[in-house]
């Protein structure tokens, strides 16, 4: 703490002030302020203080000034001014505290480098993980298109079907309000719905014609067969994947297999699934019947509307109707899996001349 006149020479000072600022009274007391200390209080900062702002008002507070002492090197001090008038009014005095904030500015800095290091060490390590997740996710992914892969190899699905089915999934799915990760999941789930079928034998999978009720029996334990496979899973993808297997052959009344499950109790994907896969398996060709034609396959979908599928995505399918023609003719019935960009990508082979080959 230091007292000024109004010449700005000072007229005491506390002990603190000599022990900090290492000094002595005989080189302090009737010196003007700027020149204590071989002139190192000469600081522009404490002029414009004492000599601007305090001319106009009668204090100022906490003013942050550093500086370099030769005494004792770089101090940052809190300045704060309080100017008493006399009642005369001409003579004046100045109390000039200064406290010394050098080891508390020293360690703020100190926390805030390492807090900022902290920081970008946390980023480093979070964006590690976040590259492992989506390796991991990519795998899973992978392993789910080569699953769906083994599967129509025993089946007389061609790998477009399940292509389309799941492109008409997400559409399905995005025109219901459902968020885009849901649709994706749709994407990534629904290939695998008759994955259950890799323990159905070959003679009831291939048979050319239709089955008998014994063959039907066993027919119908792929969904059982395939939520088998999938179950257990951490991945959501597969837990989806799951729901899809079990339940793609429950209708919204109540007759389906296997469990018989009605309205809202069989999952939304499951619902999903049960309208496209039908539709898709109506517009190809099957040894035991023809194809039928779109617009035919659609109505027909819609007379099952409240009875076999659930009314809201019968609505959402035919609401999608140009979105479901465009998926049909982009992913034809001859088509080289891809896989790209964690979705599925599905080239069609080129023929000799160039075009698409939708003979097969
Ligand atoms: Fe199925
Ligand atoms: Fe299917």
């Amino acid at each position: 703490m230091l007292a000024l006149d109004h010449d700005l020479r000072v007229v005491t000072a506390n002990s603190s002030f000599y022990e900090v600022f290492k000094v002595k009274p005989e080189e302090t007391l009737g010196q003007l302020v700027y020149d204590l200390g071989d002139r190192q209080w000469d600081i522009p900062r404490l002029r414009e203080m004492l000599e601007t702002i305090l001319a106009q008002q009668t204090t100022f507070d906490d003013y942050e000034v550093e500086h370099d002492f030769a005494a004792i090197g770089q101090r940052v001090m809190l300045l704060n001014a309080r100017l008493i008038r006399r009642p005369s009014g001409v003579e004046q005095i100045i109390l000039l505290a200064i406290e010394d904030i050098t080891d508390r500015r020293w360690a703020e800095r100190v926390l805030q480098r390492h807090g900022i290091e902290l920081e970008s060490e946390i980023a480093k390590k979070a964006s590690a993980l976040q590259n492992a997740l989506q390796r991991i996710e990519q795998t899973t992914l992978d392993t789910i298109h080569r699953l769906a892969k083994a599967a129509e190899f025993k089946d007389q699905d061609t790998g477009a079907h399940i292509v389309r089915v799941s492109h008409y999934a997400a559409a399905i799915a995005r025109r219901m309000g459902q968020p885009q990760s849901f649709a994706d999941m749709c994407l990534y789930a629904v290939p695998m719905h008759d994955i259950g079928k890799i323990g159905i034998p070959d003679h009831i999978l291939q048979k050319p014609g239709k089955l008998n009720e014994e063959e039907v029996q066993k027919m119908r334990e792929h969904p059982m067969i395939g939520a088998a496979i999938l179950s257990g899973s951490d991945s959501q993808v597969l837990r989806i994947a799951e729901d899809v297997s079990l339940t793609h052959h429950e209708r919204w009344d109540g007759s389906g297999y296997p469990r018989g499950l009605h309205n809202e109790a069989i999952p939304l994907v499951g619902r999903i699934t049960a309208v496209v896969d039908v539709f898709d398996a109506l517009c190809f060709h099957r040894p035991y019947r023809e194809a039928v034609p779109v617009e035919q396959a659609m109505k027909m979908v819609q007379d099952d509307r409240g009875h076999a599928f659930d009314p809201a995505v019968v609505d959402a399918f035919m609401a999608s109707k140009e979105a479901i023609m465009a998926i049909g003719d982009r992913f034809v019935d001859v088509c080289q899996p891809g896989f790209k960009r964690g979705i599925y990508k599905w080239v069609a082979p080129q023929t000799a001349n160039g075009a698409n080959n939708t003979d097969n």
